[in-house]
């Protein structure tokens, strides 16, 4: 992190994805069983799992981290389940799905939805500190599913600038554990040092596990394009990525059709 030659190296550990903070976790959790702070007395559900659902890792075996799964799951399901509004502002109907916008001036329940929403996708996203420019004028892109569930969210801001992402080089030192540089390689990437003029920036994208690969993003930030500024279609030169994770990149890498997009709102080391 400190190569005094990278402008805008590697993202800061406080914004690892959720890929990471598991295998912290799993690796605690790994340390504690090895410790025998658990009785294996042939429960059918052993050490360290994930729920499929909300992502939490817990331990089957302990009463303790169960009862916070069941409290953070229940939370987690109410927070993504949609129940609707009458003027809600739907921006693109699918056969599996529908956007619905939501924007600063609506009604108080309408913007107490995204913000829970938000909280989920910050919360996976990792980051705590990284804040909107301006929170006031954020538009929120929710994808309802068929079944009422909210799978996909979107936030996008209005930017005047963002920085091309460079084609990958060798020249960040390697850490010496190979799960670290295998970590290092994926989440690595550089950018150029001029500014480019660009209009929308995308604060967050998430999608929830089980409805990934299925072209959710890729259909919110369509919509996107055309509905963030009001009659034209934004061309994928005007739209940056905020800090990426490596889902990301491969995301932003296919849906530019470069790798060389542009991003925004990182941390730099200088
Ligand atoms: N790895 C490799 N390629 C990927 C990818 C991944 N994880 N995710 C998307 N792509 C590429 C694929 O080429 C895909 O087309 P294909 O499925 O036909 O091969 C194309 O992008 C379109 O993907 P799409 O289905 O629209 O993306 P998605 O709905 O699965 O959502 C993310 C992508 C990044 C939003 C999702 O993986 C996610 O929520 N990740 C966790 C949160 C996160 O990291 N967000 C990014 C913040 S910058
Ligand atoms: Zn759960």
């Amino acid at each position: 992190l400190d190569e005094p030659t990278c402008p805008f190296g590697p993202s800061p550990p406080a914004k690892a994805p959720h890929a990471s903070q598991k295998s912290k976790k799993t690796k605690a959790l790994c340390k504690r069983s090895r410790d025998q702070m658990i009785i294996d007395a042939g429960q059918k559900h052993f050490g360290a799992v994930v729920c499929k659902s909300c992502g939490m890792i817990y331990t089957a075996a302990s009463p303790e981290d169960e009862a916070q799964h069941i409290q953070y799951h229940e939370r987690f399901l109410e927070a993504l389940r949609y129940v609707g509004w009458k003027k809600e502002r739907i921006v693109a109907e699918f056969w599996d799905g529908k956007i619905v916008l939501i924007l600063p001036s609506d009604p108080k329940y309408a913007i107490k939805k995204a913000e829970d929403v938000r909280e989920i996708v910050d919360n996976e996203l990792g980051f705590k500190q990284v804040l909107l420019s301006c929170p006031a004028k954020a538009k929120i892109y929710l994808f309802v599913s068929s079944e009422k569930m909210i799978v996909g969210c979107l936030v996008a801001e209005q930017i005047k600038q963002a920085f091309r992402v460079l084609s990958e080089s060798g020249a960040v030192p390697s850490p010496p554990d190979p799960e670290d540089l295998q970590q290092q390689q994926q989440r690595a990437w550089r950018c150029s040092t001029d500014p480019e003029p660009a209009i929308c920036g995308i604060s967050r994208i998430w999608v929830l596990g089980p409805w990934r690969r299925k072209g959710i993003a890729r259909r919110m930030v369509d919509v996107v394009r055309s509905t963030f500024m009001y009659g034209c279609y934004l061309s994928t030169e005007e739209i940056a990525f905020s800090d990426p994770t490596p889902d990301g990149k491969s995301f932003a890498t296919k849906y530019c059709q470069t790798p060389n997009f542009l991003v925004y709102n990182f941390i730099s080391n200088n």
